[in-house]
């Protein structure tokens, strides 16, 4: 059968990027996807220069810029790509704008809601293309998901549940550790952002609810219980709890997506076992779903069949089918050879690209649409500190 799950590249190739910050991220992830995507990177900067020169050599970057400003100066380089602390966002921003240049900034996009709005506001006024890294729209079991409750596979959608119940080294990270605000704002932002993309809509109303584990010593949450109530019966929950350190036997990272004629269940293999992770896995099922393919679709002015789809598609065979019994669900279980990290940092620099020449009219993850991720974030937090249900207008 055919599922859509790649980014849409750009047509144009040949714009090229200048990258500010030369840390784990963009070593890890912006810089091995780009290369796999064969994108152009002018140059690269970062306040630690010894780290941009490591970055430069290890990547074949052929300029290291001395400045901030020389960055946005340079004439070779079409867009900026920011991976740098959320707090320097603003800064970082406020000098290089004026240059006009398209831009990507890291998530989440500022620590407040009103740090995040005078960050846009800035790029507004220099009329600048800005986008917020929200890769995991881009993970292959999420376009996935997404394309098959755009063939209607899947029906009405109804539910989405997100279950983490890993062992993170918070303390890896000891600037993040000492943060009042860590789960939301810095991991579930991924799976609210994922949620509204999923879903298409905004919720009504947040209910949260962040803990620690007993004597872990973080003013912040690492462990949550957060419900998004949609219009009508559409419900979210995420539950995380970052402390489940009895082995991988113990550990759990997926997210299911049921509609009322079917489901998705996407296994996230990279949160489990940290560092090494293990492999991912998807699967899913629907009414039409028969172990020899698809059959005829629900509802016909929802299109053809997937196995017939005139438009570009990637094919894959099920790795496994379910029973055939008819009372019982065929499930195709399928494995991606991309995953999340780096794979799905192709598709937020691909939106922006295609963005920047015209193709679509605006980056997927906008700087304004990213407004409603964060609107969530930070109720989410009201949520927390007045232990009670925020509407959200
Ligand atoms: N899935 C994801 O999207 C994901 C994953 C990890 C990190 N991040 C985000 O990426 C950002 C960077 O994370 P990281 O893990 O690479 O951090 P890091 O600490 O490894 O690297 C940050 C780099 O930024 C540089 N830097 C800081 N301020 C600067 C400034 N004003 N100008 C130039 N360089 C500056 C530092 O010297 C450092 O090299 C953070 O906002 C983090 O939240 C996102």
């Amino acid at each position: 059968m055919n599922l859509h799950y790649h980014p849409v590249l750009p047509q144009n190739r040949g714009l090229a990027i200048a990258l500010c910050g030369a840390g784990g991220i963009v070593n890890d992830a912006h810089l091995p996807a780009y290369r796999k995507a064969g994108f152009k990177i002018a140059g690269i900067y970062d306040r630690r220069r010894e780290a941009a020169e490591r970055t430069a050599a290890r990547f074949e970057i052929p300029r290291v810029y001395e400045s901030l400003e020389q960055l946005a100066a340079d004439s070779h380089a079409d867009l900026i790509d920011v991976a740098v602390p959320a707090t320097e966002n603003l800064g970082i921003v406020e000098s290089v704008a004026a240059a006009g240049k398209p831009m990507l900034l890291q998530k989440p996009l500022a620590e407040d809601l009103d740090t995040a709005r005078r960050t846009i506001e800035v790029l507004d006024r220099h009329r600048v293309i800005a986008a917020v890294n929200q890769q995991m729209r881009w993970e292959p079991g999420v376009r996935a998901t997404r394309d098959l409750l755009d063939q209607g596979h899947l029906g009405d959608l109804f539910n989405i549940a997100v279950l983490v119940f890993v062992d993170t080294p918070w303390h890896l990270w000891g600037w993040l550790m000492k943060k009042p605000t860590i789960d939301v704002l810095y991991h579930s932002i991924h799976y609210l952002d994922s949620i509204r993309f999923l879903t298409g809509q905004e919720p009504q109303s947040i209910f949260c609810d962040g803990a620690t584990r007993p004597g872990y010593d973080t003013p912040g949450e690492t462990r949550l219980t957060l419900h998004l109530r949609f219009a009508g019966e559409l419900r979210a929950t995420i539950l995380t709890n970052h402390h489940a350190a009895y082995g991988l036997e113990g550990q759990q990272a997926e997210f299911r997506v049921e509609g009322t004629e079917g489901a998705a269940i996407r296994k996230m293999g990279l949160l489990m076992n940290y560092p090494c992770g293990v492999a991912d896995a998807f699967r899913f099922t629907f009414r039409n779903l028969t172990p020899s393919g698809i059959g005829p679709p629900r509802d016909p002015t929802m299109g053809a069949p997937a196995s017939v789809r005139p438009t570009p598609a990637t094919s894959m065979m099920p790795l496994r089918s379910g029973p055939t019994d008819s009372a019982m669900p065929a499930w195709v279980n399928l494995q991606f050879p991309e995953t999340w990290f780096p794979d799905a940092f192709v598709g937020p620099m691909s939106s922006l690209m295609r963005a920047v020449s015209g193709e679509i009219e605006r980056p997927e993850t906008d700087v304004h649409d990213n407004l409603n991720t964060l609107r969530l974030v930070f109720a989410a937090y009201e949520s927390i500190r007045a232990r009670q249900v925020v509407s959200l207008p």
